[in-house]
């Protein structure tokens, strides 16, 4: 057995922060952001929101597509790097709010890659037996950790949620294979140093910032751009394909220039790749499965094509997958 998506939703707040608004916040330009990003506009969620309502959100347009009730779902995850609460996770706050009583929940962190992490750990435990239907979600409010006093990171991120219903289906159809990596040394270029154990939250932690994110924006962007083409060349080679079998190529949606020097590296012709950052900036986690479900909705998916899903975050994180819509 394999696995396959058979239902697709996402959810976006409908509060926009244009590169016009930015402008206000702190010492930068719709130029600039334009040129070096891509980026024109994102959504941003009201101050205390729950993530698990976009969650729900996006949960209940793809089980609708997929046809599926909540309590025909088996297991919940949740990429997250912002979670409603430390605990209990924000899978198992989804699952009371969906009313999928039949399921076990959790939430798996790898930042930006948590989408593709979750869904290659979804599919590992239905082929392992432990269930027959998951839904997977990458879900963020990003806006909640980022410093908009620093103008090189409060132009990126943005929030939202996207959800898919994962299903059994023969080999050979479905997701073909799935490749995970990580290189902890290099946790410095992005995190977030305040709120867990090491910087407990205090008042003087908040107040030098502690609790918002850090980035090394220029070492980011280098190994962004080669550990993606890397992980992607993994995903064709693997399953003997090459670029030119592809129908779609879907990558994290971080900057318009790490896409295209991705695209540029692996020779995707850009009438192939997936681009919608201008409208939600990065959203992390959720970017991938937001994608995902809007080139569905653009008639980009279709049955048959060949799909290739690419990620890269904080950790450092990184990881492909290979799908046969
Ligand atoms: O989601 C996964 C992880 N994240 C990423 O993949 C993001 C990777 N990095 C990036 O997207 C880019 O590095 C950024 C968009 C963050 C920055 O672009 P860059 O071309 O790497 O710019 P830079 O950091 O090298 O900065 C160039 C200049 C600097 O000025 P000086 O030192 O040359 O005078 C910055 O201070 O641009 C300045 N700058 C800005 N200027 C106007 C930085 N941010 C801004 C800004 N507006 N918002």
């Amino acid at each position: 057995m394999a696995t396959k998506i058979v239902g697709l939703g996402m959810h976006a707040p409908p509060k926009k922060l244009t590169n016009a608004d930015l402008e206000k916040l702190v010492d930068t330009n719709d130029s600039w952001i334009t040129e070096r990003t891509g980026i024109k506009s994102r959504r941003i969620a009201e101050l205390g929101a729950a993530n698990s309502d976009f969650g729900l959100a996006a949960s209940r347009k793809a089980l609708a597509d997929a046809g599926v009730r909540p309590d025909e779902i088996d297991l919940i995850v949740v990429g997250t790097c912002t979670p409603d609460m430390p605990l209990p996770s924000t899978a198992c706050f989804l699952q009371k709010k969906l009313g999928a009583r039949n399921a076990f929940a959790m939430d798996l962190n790898a930042a930006c890659s948590g989408f593709l992490y979750s869904l290659s750990v979804a599919d590992a435990l239905i082929r392992a037996g432990r269930g027959k239907r998951a839904l997977v979600l990458g879900s963020e409010i990003l806006s909640s950790i980022t410093d908009y006093t620093d103008r090189a990171t409060c132009i990126l991120f943005g929030d939202g949620s996207g959800a898919v219903v994962l299903a059994e289906c023969p080999e050979g159809e479905g997701i073909l294979s799935c490749h995970l990596q990580s290189d902890g040394n290099l946790w410095e270029l992005i995190h977030c140093p305040g709120g867990g154990t090491v910087n407990p939250l205090t008042p003087e932690l908040i107040s030098r910032r502690m609790i918002y994110l850090r980035m090394s924006g220029n070492e980011t962007f280098k190994h962004a751009v080669t550990k993606m083409a890397d992980v992607a060349q993994k995903a064709l080679s693997r399953n003997g394909y090459g670029v030119d079998d592809l129908a779609l190529f879907i990558p994290h949606q971080a900057n318009l220039r790490i896409i295209n020097a991705v695209g540029k590296r692996l020779g995707v012709p850009q009438d192939r790749v997936f681009v919608n950052l201008e409208r939600y900036g990065n959203t992390s986690a959720a970017s991938i499965p937001i994608a995902l479900a809007e080139a569905k909705a653009e008639g980009r998916l279709r049955a048959g094509d060949l799909v290739l899903l690419v990620a890269f975050g904080a950790g450092l994180t990184w990881g492909s997958a290979l799908m046969r819509m």
